[in-house]
């Protein structure tokens, strides 16, 4: 006979509302962009044309932030919901907005207090204010006077916010600089406003293509001076001039959540854009781009389709993850994030292109466009000796893979002691450029040595003098250029050594 009972048994019911210290843990995940970027979406749910981001400054100091918008606003009911965590509404198909949480995690994770003022048309203006730290022994928010928040609402905006729309303040910004330095305020504020445009750009790219949204950076100074406004431009994935022939081509697989449509796009060649760059770098965004209601969540990785390659960079993929499909990708809630459910790898298998392209020819063909791009671009370059001991391997590496690689011995760069001041020394005989001991500990600085140290100097050398160690002998122009070179560096180095020991 077994003990296992089907049914466990109850006995009445006791009531557990969470502990306000569960708002700690909101938001973790977040950073500066990805958290702004979760109050873009809330704007753009709310209709709003515009949105402005603005840091504000105290003198040196930085001291709040805001995200206004020209939206619909909230009503005097309304605020109560939006303010309450989980506090979910009647989501429109096209909704950003999903959780219920967005506003509180996202802002809680960067600032200490979070204030909300807002006015939908023909309403009274209304705010409310909830801090992070206070008493945390309910959720207790504070209401802030209707003057006030009419007052935030009209203040000198780049668009109107007094008929309607809604001002979103944070004080306290755990991530500002502390120091009293404006310099390094200054670098700190430059380098935001560049990752927000980074990471905006690429995120709402469709929206802002498609004019639905504009979004501007600013910096207001409380003694009364702005700066000029950064517009966020679209930075679109999939922007290369002109396509690789024949693609992209959209896959399709019927699952059981309805068909998933993976549209294979190919850049044609690598390229210096900032839409093949990308924030984070072209290599580490290869691979599948998935939208919902057309906001990107989440930019680049194979999700187990396959590895990270090198030769696979060229390759992008689109996947729109709306309607029913929402079911087979699970999002994190910070937004910043999809994971592919158990459905998704199977799916993926049997999706085909009308032409019965599968994901394999995709990738195979992204290879081979990898290889043949890099062929053409680097069949134009002379070739070079391959590069040997001493180097950096992720610099031989990058060496290998820019220029044409002669079929001879490798190139070595090495420390050796000199009898003489020479700064260096061809020897041709074992394909070795030596550099002078003496020198060493000045060119690192401080740094420990070891075979691959030094791997600027050594990077500059190899293109330098590479070309003296190709050919059977020594040409008049090698030799006169191997003087030259030694003239000039032994003095540099001679002055590199006179300014680590501290004479002249
Ligand atoms: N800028 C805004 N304009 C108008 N209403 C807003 C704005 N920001 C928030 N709200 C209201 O507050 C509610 C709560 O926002 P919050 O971001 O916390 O959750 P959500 O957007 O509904 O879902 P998610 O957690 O997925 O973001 C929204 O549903 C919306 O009604
Ligand atoms: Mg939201």
């Amino acid at each position: 006979m077994t003990s296992w009972i089907a049914e466990v048994p109850t006995q009445g019911a006791v009531e557990l509302p969470p502990d306000p210290h569960a708002l700690d843990a909101l938001g973790r995940n977040h950073s500066l962009e990805t958290a702004l970027a979760d109050l873009v979406d809330n704007s753009v749910d709310a209709g709003a044309g515009h949105v402005l981001i603005r840091f504000i400054r105290d003198r040196v100091h930085l001291i709040g932030l805001y995200v206004v918008d020209d939206g619909k606003g909230m009503t005097p009911e309304g605020i109560d919901a939006a303010m309450t965590l989980g506090g979910r509404r009647t989501y429109d198909s096209s909704d950003l907005g999903r959780f219920g949480i967005g506003l509180k995690a996202a802002s809680f994770s960067q600032a200490e207090s979070l204030t909300v003022l807002s006015r939908s048309v023909g309403r009274p203006a209304v705010g409310r204010r909830w801090l992070h730290e206070q008493d945390r022994s309910s959720f207790h928010c504070d209401v802030v006077p209707s003057e006030f928040a009419e007052a935030e609402l009209g203040r000198s905006w780049p668009f109107s916010a007094t008929s309607s729309g809604t001002v979103i303040r944070w004080d306290r910004v755990a991530g500002f600089p502390a120091v009293e330095d404006s310099q390094q305020v200054a670098t700190f504020l430059s380098r935001s406003v560049e990752h927000l445009r980074g990471h905006l750009g690429l995120m709402f790219h469709r929206l802002l293509e498609a004019g639905r949204v504009r979004i501007t950076i600013d910096v207001e100074d409380v003694d009364g001076g702005r700066g000029a406004p950064t517009e966020v431009t679209p930075i679109d994935p999939f922007g290369y001039p002109k396509s690789a022939p024949g693609w992209p081509r959209t896959l399709i697989a019927d699952s059981p959540r309805g068909p998933l449509r993976i549209v294979c796009h190919l850049w044609p060649r690598k390229s210096n854009s900032v839409e093949y760059r990308l924030p984070g770098g072209a290599e580490n965004r290869q691979g599948l781009y998935f939208y919902r209601h057309d906001r990107l969540l989440h930019a680049g990785g194979w999700e187990g389709i396959h590895a990270p390659d090198k030769k696979l960079q060229l390759a992008r993929a689109s996947i729109d993850i709306d309607g029913d499909l929402t079911g087979m990708f699970v999002m994190n809630p910070e937004k910043s994030k999809v994971t592919a459910g158990a459905d998704f790898a199977p799916a993926v298998t049997a999706a085909r292109a009308a032409d019965g392209t599968t994901m394999s020819d995709y990738l195979q063909a992204a290879e081979a466009m990898w290889s043949t791009s890099n062929q053409r671009t680097t069949a134009q370059r002379r070739a070079v000796i391959p590069p040997g001991k001493g180097l950096n391997p992720k610099v031989a590496r990058e060496i290998v893979d820019e220029l044409p690689q002669l079929p001879v011995e490798p190139l070595n760069i090495l420390w050796a002691k000199f009898d003489s001041d020479d700064f260096f020394e061809v020897d041709r005989t074992t394909q070795t450029l030596r550099l002078n001991n003496r020198y060493r500990t000045a060119v690192l600085g401080g740094r420990r040595g070891g075979l691959n140290d030094a791997p600027l100097l050594k990077a500059a050398l190899f293109l330098l003098t590479e070309n003296v160690f190709q050919g059977a002998h020594l040409g008049a122009r090698d030799k006169d250029n191997i003087e030259l070179w030694q003239n000039i560096l032994t003095i540099a180095a001679r002055a590199e050594l006179a300014s680590h020991t501290g004479r002249s």
